[in-house]
């Protein structure tokens, strides 16, 4: 299958979440973060009070799978960006959180590693923008000890549920 993976969630919502590119399961229905990232994401944005269906939309930087999940190479990101560009701007989010670094590095044009700009926000285009952790990196690093990429995710999004509901 290679189907285009546009997007899934509220068009409406004040919060955008960008991902890098569909994998297996996203491209078997159609929608971004329905695989394991996606359902960890999920678990995630229900503890910090977060209604996925209701207050956020989800897309990727590439809306089709590359081939075995290899990471999108920057030819592949530059013809999809100008996509990006134009659903972030239909869907007008106050609020954006990249996740991992291809995210970061196509949004925020910085090559610094997630771990040096991730939890803070940062203000672009009049929009507040937060990098956190891909949730692969959380499934590959499972610990959910205090300041382990799990804590420290579940804090980032905490930060932004309270943005989220202070708008
Ligand atoms: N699924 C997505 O839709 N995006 C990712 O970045 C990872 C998994």
């Amino acid at each position: 299958m290679k189907r285009l993976v546009v997007g899934r969630g509220s068009v409406f919502a004040d919060l955008l979440i960008i991902g890098e590119a569909p994998g297996e399961q996203e491209d078997l229905e159609g929608k971004p973060y329905v695989g394991k990232s996606g359902k960890l994401l999920n678990e995630l944005l229900i503890k910090v009070g977060i209604d996925f269906n209701e207050d956020v939309y989800f897309c990727n930087v590439i809306k089709c799978r590359p081939p075995n999940n290899r990471k999108p190479t920057s030819k592949e990101i530059n013809i999809h960006k100008p996509w990006l560009l134009q659903q972030i701007k239909l869907v007008d989010p106050k609020l954006i959180v990249l996740t991992g670094s291809t995210a970061m590095k196509t949004i925020l044009e910085v090559k610094d590693p997630v771990s040096n700009l991730r939890g803070q926000w940062i203000k672009k285009n009049g929009r507040e923008i937060m990098v956190i952790f891909h949730p692969s990196y959380l499934l590959r690093f499972p610990s959910r000890e205090i300041n382990k990429p799990y804590h420290l995710t579940l804090k980032d999004l905490e930060n932004v549920s309270g943005k989220l509901n202070a708008l």
